[in-house]
């Protein structure tokens, strides 16, 4: 099968082969230290042999408990925020028809916000129906799923009674600590365990994103398929992007703007700006991950790139190959003055939107990288993720920092429980 491709060409007028070189090189230490389990954050690497590790038992578990809940609901709630939500949301966007034809229950995702809006709509619309939860999280004590878990299962054991309540929710937790292994354990919930030495943000191919992606249809196999075949290869396709990104960010480039023409890949690049800028983010250091979904954001964000402050690089994420084939039509009068497009494929018009633009920002004075992925399918998402997860850890260990532990983010925490009254 094929392989996603890495083009650096459009990188070479901006920063030098050497520099380039260099950055392997602190690159290949990174790697030697991952691999041998001497780096920084070295209690968390499980996940890079994660891929091969999945046994049949464990799929099939998988498989099985998802079987179960699309015979009996008519919507799934995967609820969870984070490494415990954008993995899995990444796959359902990408693999999901953009209008809804569901072969299955409506897989839809809650507890990555507290906004009382979104989950009072939520309660809404699953009044009268058959829903089930999948309720996810590591520590299980984060407060917006645990919040999203408290009013949907009440609503859920409501509607169905306690008994039903309890063979409609699944929980993804920690195999011995926190609340919600607690809860999941005194109530008889299905459970599945997330290793111990995964972070949230590194764990899409533990059940976290396998068993969301399975309820939705997909299929899960083949994502660890393509997983597994990324790990095969001898690491260079992730060195050389991390070596290239750091040789840019030395450069001044301090902003990597992921660029994707398919608005199914948005939350891809969700989940890697959070892989990216958690991972890196700290000591005053790493390069700030951004997002755009072209060609729509040509007509905003557009500008700014072209002309803006000169610290920007994109990395495009293209597939090669869509799922459907569609012509562009003839019109007799022609008023669009589009006729020269007539009999095109609608995918042409993409790529060569896709070429114009990295031709223009390139000669604007942002570098380009180009990531092809043969077609948009759950192998070769797999073989993305592993990608980008080892090019992270890769990158976190040039920049000299943990690649897997996220302090920053308790700041926020403390203040909002001060402010909300916790007693310590
Ligand atoms: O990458 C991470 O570790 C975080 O983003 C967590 O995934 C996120 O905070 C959710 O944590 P938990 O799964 O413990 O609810």
């Amino acid at each position: 099968m094929k392989r996603i491709e890495l083009d650096y060409s459009k990188v070479l007028p901006f920063v030098d082969t050497d520099e380039i070189n260099g950055q392997r090189e602190a690159g290949r230490a990174a790697l030697e230290a991952l691999r041998e389990g001497t780096c920084k954050g070295n209690d968390f690497l499980g996940w890079m042999d994660l891929p091969a590790e999945i046994g049949e038992e464990e799929l099939a578990a998988v498989e099985e408990c998802a079987g179960r809940l699309r015979e009996r609901a008519e919507v799934v709630v995967v609820v969870g925020i984070g490494g415990s939500y954008l993995g899995a949301k990444a796959v359902v966007e990408a693999m999901s028809d953009s209008f809804g034809a569901f072969s299955g229950p409506r897989v839809i995702f809650a507890g990555n916000n507290v906004s009382e809006d979104y989950m009072y709509e939520l309660l809404r619309y699953l009044k009268g129906k058959v829903f089930g939860i999948c309720v996810i999280s590591k520590s299980g004590t984060t407060t917006e799923p645990a919040v999203a878990f408290r009013l949907l299962r009440e609503q859920l054991e409501a509607q169905a009674g306690k008994e039903e309540a309890r063979k409609l929710i699944v929980a993804i937790t920690d195999k011995a600590k926190g609340a919600l292994r607690v809860s999941a354990e005194r109530e008889g919930y299905a459970t599945f365990v997330i290793p111990d030495n995964v972070g949230g943000r590194y764990s899409v191919l533990t059940p976290v994103g396998l068993l969301p992606v399975a309820l939705a249809g997909f299929d899960i196999r083949s994502l660890v398929a393509g997983a597994v075949d990324m790990r095969a290869c001898p690491g260079d396709l992730s060195l050389d992007y991390a070596a290239v990104r750091n040789a840019l960010y030395r450069k001044g480039f301090t902003t990597e703007i992921t660029v994707n023409y398919n608005p199914k890949l948005h939350y891809v690049a969700e989940w890697w700006k959070q892989l990216f800028g958690e991972s890196e983010g700290k000591e005053n250091k790493g390069i700030f991950p951004a997002s755009v979904d072209f060609t729509t954001d040509l007509h905003s964000m557009g500008q700014y790139i072209q002309q803006g402050r000169r610290d920007l690089f994109e990395t495009v994420i293209s597939v090669e190959r869509p799922r459907y084939e569609l012509l562009v039509p003839e019109d007799a009068e022609n008023l669009d003055k589009l006729n020269f497009l007539a009999g095109k494929r609608v995918d042409e018009v993409n790529k060569m939107a896709e070429l114009g633009t990295r031709m223009a920002h390139v000669e604007g004075g942002v570098p380009n990288i180009r990531i092809v992925m043969p077609e948009l399918t759950e192998y070769c998402l797999g073989q993305l993720f592993y990608f980008y997860e080892l090019a992270c850890a890769i990158s976190g260990g040039i920049l000299g920092v943990n690649a897997f532990d996220q302090p920053g983010v308790e700041a926020y925490k403390r203040n909002m429980f001060k402010l909300l009254g916790k007693q310590e």
